[in-house]
């Protein structure tokens, strides 16, 4: 699949101009390219009770279901929806997505989903290595 990367990244920019970010003063956008072509986009949106702040990412992640392109399927059947991601701060440049928008990601994009960084794309498991997944769940739930 083409990625065009500049392109992601300026959705990803813009997504960031919208940020709701008025107690970190770090504004974060997000822009995924999903198997069906679409982008779409987040923005983080805080609070004042700091802890339920949502990350970029998050928002990210609701679009991609709401707008269709995150069809449901089978955890891990492969064929994962999100195939790229870029995520930006306010000035445009790369930011690395928290451990928990990671986690998030892998749901969505799997392991071997591409992330942009300032060194040039890198795949999602080498930033979240050893990841728990649905599989360690299966393989572990005690109710059947
Ligand atoms: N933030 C994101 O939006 N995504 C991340 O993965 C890292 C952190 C936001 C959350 C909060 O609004 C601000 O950055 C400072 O942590
Ligand atoms: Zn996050």
């Amino acid at each position: 699949m083409i990625i065009d990367w500049p392109a992601l990244r300026a959705a990803a920019t813009a997504a960031a101009q919208r940020a709701y970010a008025p107690y970190s003063g770090l504004r974060v956008g997000a822009a995924g390219l999903a198997a069906d072509r679409q982008v779409v986009t987040g923005c983080n949106v805080e609070n004042s009770s700091y802890g339920l702040t949502l990350c970029a990412e998050c928002g990210l992640v609701s679009a991609l279901h709401a707008s269709g392109a995150g069809a449901a399927r089978a955890p891990g059947a492969g064929a994962e929806a999100l195939r790229a991601v870029a995520v930006v701060a306010g000035d445009g440049q790369p930011l690395l997505p928290c451990g928990r928008c990671r986690q998030l990601l892998l749901e969505a994009g799997g392991p071997d989903l591409l992330v942009d960084t300032a060194e040039g794309p890198v795949e999602l498991k080498v930033l979240l290595p050893a990841a728990f997944t649905g599989a360690d769940l299966a393989a572990r739930r005690e109710t059947r």
